[in-house]
């Protein structure tokens, strides 16, 4: 790796993963936004040592990239980040004013709730830009629950999703997916800021210890969904049906317009860094899922050549997540791919195949 700033290293895996969706950076905007996303971090040298240590990557920098393959055929890039956080609370939602049309009512709606002068947490705040074919950048937020505190979390997300109009769906979202005393919790509240029919309100919660069986309770919340897709899933890229012990499984459930008291979508994300020796057997697991979706994997390998060069078994957690996206639309599945840029998890030991001596 050329020594470079984390901003021109970003740059250039996210222009190259536009191309990959059928979205050439030609306007500069995903370039000038991620530029913003980034703020001061983007001036470190990479390879180097972060600024400040952001929860969002295990390399701690501070954005990672995902794309989303529909069922539709459709793509589309995301960048997850955090802004730095001497950055107030919204600055990042004023300086993006003026390449974004988002809007701020839902934010300002629970705002209070989730950003109180005393915040306990892995972070505050995460964004994600959203990139499609055709549209608008899209911005959606993230507020942690736990920001004061675990035992707090539960009268946050509820009363968030009362001041949303959603406040009939709690109770059902914690029968179906806040059933494991002490193991599951609610993990992020994301809010869409866009205004249309389709934007979310996105509850997560992640499963400690779970098994396939309680991620498929967690689904059946949403009508509609066949939890077969949930066990082959789990079956094929986490290796087995669980307990999954190691990063937890997380759930989502999505509300739009109209969706009152339960969910329309359910997404299953399944962190398969802590389940693989390395990204190689990442990308088998990966392939064979979306074959079994009749994707087209050679867009994987596309996109994993967009982010990196590296021989894809000499490290695990360049693919660090991939969730499966189930509802009326949209249905579809998404890899999270790390930047890397501040450093690559080494790999693990592949199991050896022995010669098993027989009793003669
Ligand atoms: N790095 C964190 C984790 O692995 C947070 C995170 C980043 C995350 N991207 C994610 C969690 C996608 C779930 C899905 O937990």
């Amino acid at each position: 790796m050329a020594n470079l700033s984390l901003r021109e290293h970003a740059t250039g895996q996210l222009q190259r993963l536009c191309r990959v969706a059928g979205l050439p950076d030609t306007d500069g905007v995903p370039s000038e936004l991620l530029g913003q996303l980034l703020g001061t971090a983007g001036e470190s040298r990479v390879p180097g040592s972060s600024p400040w240590p952001s929860g969002i990557s295990d390399d701690t920098t501070p954005i990672e990239f995902s794309i989303a393959f529909d069922a539709s055929g459709e793509r589309s890039v995301r960048v997850l980040g955090e802004t730095v956080s001497t950055c107030p609370a919204d600055c990042f939602l004023t300086a993006v004013g003026g390449h974004l049309p988002f809007v701020s009512d839902r934010f300002e709606q629970v705002q209070d709730l989730f950003l109180p002068a005393q915040r306990h947490g892995e972070f505050a705040l995460w964004y994600s830009l959203i990139f499609r074919p055709r549209s608008a950048p899209l911005l959606k937020v993230y507020f942690n629950p736990q920001v004061s505190g675990p035992a707090r979390a539960p009268e946050l997300v509820s009363e968030g999703l009362r001041r949303l109009g959603i406040g009939h769906a709690y109770d059902k979202v914690v029968a179906h997916a806040v059933t494991r005393q002490g193991r599951d919790r609610f993990s992020f509240f994301a809010l869409d800021l866009s205004r249309s029919p389709r934007a979310r309100v996105k509850l997560y919660v992640s499963h400690e210890e779970a098994e396939t069986a309680d991620v498929e309770r967690a689904a059946s919340l949403v009508p509609g969904i066949d939890v077969m897709q949930i066990r082959e899933f789990c079956a094929i890229l986490g290796g087995g049906k669980g307990p999954f012990g190691r990063r937890p499984l997380m759930s989502s459930y999505s509300f739009v317009e109209g969706d009152t008291d339960r969910p329309s979508h359910y997404s299953l994300y399944l962190p398969i860094r802590d389940y693989v020796p390395d990204d190689e057997v990442a990308r088998a697991r990966l392939l064979a899922v979306m074959a079994q979706y009749n994707m087209d994997g050679t867009q994987l390998d596309r996109a994993l050549a967009a982010v990196t060069s590296r021989p894809l078994r000499d490290g695990v957690g360049l693919i660090a997540h991939v969730s499966l996206r189930l509802g009326v639309v949209g249905s579809g599945i998404t890899v999270y791919l790390s930047s890397e840029a501040f450093g690559v998890t080494p790999p693990r030991r592949r199991s050896v195949l022995g010669l098993v001596s027989s009793a003669q």
